[in-house]
């Protein structure tokens, strides 16, 4: 055994320990009563990126800090790569669901139970792992390093372009290493060719100023809440298409290439349709369900919100409704094209008798992978040599704002090797990371720096 991989195993089990006082760290982004929280979590993160070997420093920004790791003993000659990951979380409601609270980590059945644990702290801190285990077994990596964290990507990374806009000369590398997805399948490790893009809305409807009774008003007065479910059933046609105009209309097609190696992976509707628990699948015609969350736009509503929805009944007419919705872009759509074709359609459609606004809540850009070069290659190798297994190429349906930044601004590769598994409940109650990707995930990282200097 090398004494690179020496020291991986004979460290997991403290490795673990910290990952579990990293998650213990409540850093939800999206709640205002958790700041401190997500500063502390900075802080803590610093320290444990310091005490890995490499120089930090802590970025404020409008929002929550950045934190910055680097290592640049490699000099001049050797590339730069820059690891991207995110320590804020989701919210935890609703908490009942939980079978072991949130914030007190826990190992279950080959699992590693918390929010936070897949996404993606456990995901994040694997990487610095891999990197203290190269500086304290040779004292060097075979090339530079810049970790890059940020507390904002689950709130839509607001602050991240401008930061990344203002560094680039600081920032400027060879490549960009993220693990924030999930593998195909467990054992079968993945390389993402393709991330799609979001366009959040929130739509307010206003009729009547104050809440009415239905029965004096009821039928003489427009309900919003009516208006609005006329509206979003607008949003579709028959088919399961997007039927804002102009929606499609930037969209790129897909080399028949990528659709030939989507058709060929291994995928049992049946099988994807009783893990999600629902009684049939639906989406867009012409297009296998993989297609439709790796390749095809969508238009869904989040969340709904009118009238009474507490116990028993109460007449009322609502003055207001509200939706969330939000779109999720391929490549070459926009966010803010996007929000543009929304707010003519809402003015075609909104009847009268109701005030509509629209509010962009927040956006980011669809990304496709080049899968070609010396970081893929080294991932590649990297990947198959801790896993036993060559990587699968896959799409992927959810988003991560800052990607199509670093390609944009830094001009460099951005490679996605996702640790995850299917049914982690990112986002949701009983999120999980298997303990074992945990493990072979920071052996991948580790070879990762190797592997990227072997050949050149
Ligand atoms: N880790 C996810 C991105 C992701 C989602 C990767 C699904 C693989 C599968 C990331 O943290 C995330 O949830 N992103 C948000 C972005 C949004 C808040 C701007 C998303 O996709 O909803
Ligand atoms: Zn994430």
């Amino acid at each position: 055994m090398s004494s690179l991989s020496n020291y991986l195993a004979s460290n997991q089990a403290r490795f673990r320990d910290e990952l579990f006082a990293f998650l213990r760290i409540p850093s939800v982004s999206a709640r205002s009563e958790h700041a401190g929280d997500l500063r502390a979590c900075a802080a803590w993160l610093r320290e444990n990126m310091q005490a890995a070997g490499l120089h930090t420093t802590i970025h404020e920004t409008p929002g929550h800090p950045i934190v910055l790791g680097e290592w640049r003993g490699a000099g001049a000659g050797a590339p730069t790569v820059l690891v991207y990951g995110h320590y804020d979380v989701q919210p935890v409601e609703p908490l009942e669901l939980w079978e072991s609270p949130p914030f007190e980590p826990e190992i279950r059945d080959g699992r590693i139970y918390a929010r936070g644990s897949v996404d993606d702290k456990g995901q994040l801190f694997l990487h610095i792992k891999a990197i203290e285990a190269h500086l304290a077994t040779a004292g060097s990596l075979p090339c530079n390093v810049i970790v890059l964290a940020e507390g904002e990507e689950e709130v839509g990374s607001d602050n991240l372009a401008a930061f990344v806009e203002a560094q680039a000369s600081h920032l400027a590398c060879d490549g960009v290493v993220i693990s924030d997805s999930a593998m195909f399948a467990p054992g079968q490790p993945s390389i993402l060719s393709s991330l799609r893009g979001l366009a959040y809305f929130q739509i307010d409807l206003e009729g009547p100023s104050v809440d009415l009774h239905s029965g004096s008003y009821g039928g003489a007065v427009v309900n919003p809440a009516m208006a609005l479910a006329r509206i979003l059933a607008t949003f579709h046609d028959a088919t399961g298409r997007v039927a804002i105009p102009g929606f499609y209309d930037a969209v790129r097609e897909w080399e028949p290439e990528v659709r030939a190696q989507i058709r060929g992976l291994p995928f049992d509707d049946e099988h994807f349709r009783h893990e999600v628990g629902a009684t049939a699948l639906g989406g867009e015609a012409g297009w296998t369900t993989l297609e439709r969350i790796w390749c095809r736009p969508t238009c869904e509503v989040n969340g709904l919100l009118s009238g009474y929805t507490g116990e028993g009944a109460k007449t009322v007419l609502p003055s207001k409704a509200m939706a969330k919705v939000s779109c999720r872009l391929v490549p070459d759509q926009t966010p803010s094209a996007i929000a543009e074709l929304l707010r003519r359609h809402l003015a075609q459609v909104a009847p009268a008798g109701v005030r509509v606004q629209v509010t962009e809540l927040h956006g980011g850009n669809p990304w496709r992978a080049t899968l070609a070069g010396p970081l893929f290659d080294a991932g590649r190798r990297a990947l198959e040599r801790a896993f036993g297994k060559a990587p699968v190429i896959v799409g992927e349906g959810g988003s991560i704002p800052v990607v199509h930044d670093f390609t944009r601004v830094l001009g460099a590769p951005v490679m996605l090797m996702g640790f995850g598994l299917p049914g982690e409940n990112a986002h949701a109650p009983n999120e999980w990371m298997s303990d074992e990707n945990f493990v072979k995930g920071t052996q991948a990282a580790a070879y990762l720096w190797e592997e990227l200097v072997r050949r050149g």
